[in-house]
């Protein structure tokens, strides 16, 4: 359920990441090689992750060797919050990578003042609302009395979820991508799934390692995709039955359920999409951002 999160610097977190935004704020010294993935819960982090890390690290590896095929996305690059309560160093040696899914605002100033990149996916609420959903039934401690879609719904939509309220989160990300296009890039989960290609290329040109000419001919570009794709990615050993230590331990399979955009309207009401739609529009207005409906 969603009792032990607490409100903090005006988002809904669970305690041990308060700590951490604390520490974070101190003492983190952001070099400008930094890249920050960052996130709202359940809009594509994984793939974001996967496609960062593949970009970043694709002439360490060739394609029997990439970490990705034996650790989960997640286990690939240090997470912000996870991290920073145990050491101040979080990098990994030789990794540029550190995710998160602190709203913009509590990031860190020196990451905000240094040349370093921040990548942001976003995704349709209401995709991003039930796939939350989900992955909430799945990881709730089994003490906890299950929550049920129209309370998890209406919490949503107070903004009670993990990292939210989720427009905050969102607009945040998405008001610095436009004050500074050259530090923020804004992805969104429903696009990627569009032109995949283009929007590999993007991230990886924002980032610092665009595709050689050499390295799209010889069709880099489509086996990072290929390997970093739902369908490979889910049926990787390691995601079926794999592990992961994150904030407690979490199979991996709870990250890799659907994967395709749309599925709000197998599980909203007309009155629970319009609700979330109005909501939506009313957080959004003047931003310049829209979800197409
Ligand atoms: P669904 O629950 O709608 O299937 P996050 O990674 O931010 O936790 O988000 C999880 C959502 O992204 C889930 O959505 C999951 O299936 C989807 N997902 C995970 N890996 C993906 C990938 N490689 N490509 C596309 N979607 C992916």
């Amino acid at each position: 359920t969603l009792k032990p999160l607490c409100l903090y610097q005006g988002f809904w977190c669970f305690p041990y990441y308060a700590e951490s935004i604390i520490l974070g704020q101190k003492y983190y010294k952001a070099e400008p090689s930094d890249i920050f993935v960052c996130s709202a819960p359940k809009s594509g982090t994984t793939w974001l992750k996967a496609l960062t890390f593949s970009i970043v690290t694709r002439t360490r590896f060739n394609s029997s060797s990439n970490p990705l095929l034996f650790q989960s996305p997640h286990t690939c690059m240090p997470s912000f919050h996870r991290s920073f309560s145990k050491k101040l160093d979080i990098r990994e040696p030789g990794l540029p990578l550190i995710a998160s899914h602190t709203p913009y605002a509590s990031l860190p100033k020196s990451v905000k003042d240094s040349d370093c990149k921040i990548v942001y996916i976003c995704r349709d609420p209401r995709d991003a609302f039930v796939s939350l959903f989900h992955y909430i039934a799945k990881v709730r401690p089994k003490e906890n009395e299950p929550i049920s879609l129209e309370e998890a719904f209406e919490l949503y939509c107070e903004g009670k979820s993990l990292f939210g309220p989720f427009w905050d989160n969102i607009l945040g990300y998405w008001r610095a991508s436009v004050e500074r296009p050259r530090k923020v890039l804004f992805l969104k989960y429903e696009d990627m799934m569009k032109d995949t290609t283009l929007n590999v290329k993007k991230l990886a040109e924002f980032v610092g390692y665009p595709f050689s000419l050499e390295e799209e001919q010889q069709g880099m570009v489509q086996k990072i995709i290929e390997m970093c794709s739902f369908e490979f990615m889910s049926n990787l050993e390691v995601n079926k039955n794999g592990i992961s230590r994150l904030a407690t331990n979490v199979e991996n399979n709870v990250f890799f359920r659907k994967g395709k955009v749309g599925d709000w309207k197998n599980h909203l009401t007309p009155e629970m999409a319009n609700r979330l739609d109005n909501i939506i529009e009313q957080k959004l207005i003047g931003s310049g951002l829209t979800f197409n409906p």
